[in-house]
């Protein structure tokens, strides 16, 4: 697949299929993100994959944390955000709403419990980075998982990027016996999608370019 059409096609998937992922294209995809360019090459990250009756154990950790303190989706700034960016937020929200109202369930609700459960997805990966790296090592972290969305979208396969669970990073270290030298960056689901699902039936638009691009001439 043509990797311009991959990064166009790619979307964030919140239904999945029960069909199974074979640890081939795990380990394809998990490899591509290994190919990410990263400082020194010093390759700072490292990926958790959790399926079958382990993932279920983490879910459920996952979901008796979020009961007892309910952390809500939102941008996790201690400001709210300037206009712009509310914005943007707010057109984001008149995409997906109205499809994850089809659920029955609160948008809100719809986004934190599903988040906890990885969406239903077989796979649940962890990224995490070593400690001892600075905050910019965080770019590395994301040229990562930027390969493996979309080597995991050339594969077929569907994800969802998952902030919201690092809320219970205590929770997962504790499950998956992270040791304390590692920081839980992101969650991210992965399986097939379920192609009928309502809340998998839209696609989030982005600002046009000239409002990211600036040129000097
Ligand atoms: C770092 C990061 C964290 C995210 N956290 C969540 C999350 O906790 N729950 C969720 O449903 N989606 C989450 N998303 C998915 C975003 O909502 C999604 O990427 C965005 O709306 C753009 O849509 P798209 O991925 O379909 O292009 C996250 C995405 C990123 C990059």
């Amino acid at each position: 697949m043509n990797i311009l059409t991959a990064m166009k096609e790619r979307r964030s998937v919140r239904a999945y299929s029960d069909k199974p992922v074979s640890r081939e294209d795990i380990e394809t995809v998990i490899a591509a993100a290994g190919l990410a360019p990263s400082a020194i090459n010093l390759q700072p990250w490292e990926f958790i994959v959790s399926y079958g009756e382990e993932k279920k154990r983490l879910v459920r950790r996952l979901k008796k944390a979020h009961a007892e303190r309910k952390v809500s989706c939102g941008p996790g700034t201690a400001k709210p955000l300037p206009q712009k960016y509310a914005e943007r937020s707010r057109k984001a929200l008149a995409v997906m709403e109205p499809k994850i109202s089809q659920t029955g369930i609160t948008f809100n609700r719809f986004i934190e419990e599903g988040s906890c459960s990885f969406y239903g997805a077989p796979i649940a990966i962890i990224v995490t980075i070593d400690r001892v790296f600075p905050a910019i090592r965080y770019l590395d972290m994301g040229l990562s998982v930027s390969y493996l969305l979309l080597a995991a979208h050339a594969k077929g396969l569907s994800t969802c990027p998952i902030g919201l669970i690092v809320a219970y990073a205590a929770d997962i270290a504790d499950v998956l016996n992270i040791s304390s030298e590692k920081e839980i960056l992101l969650g991210i689901s992965m399986g097939y999608a379920d192609e009928t699902a309502p809340v998998n039936d839209f696609k989030t638009g982005r600002e046009e370019l000239s409002e990211i691009l600036g040129w000097y001439e």
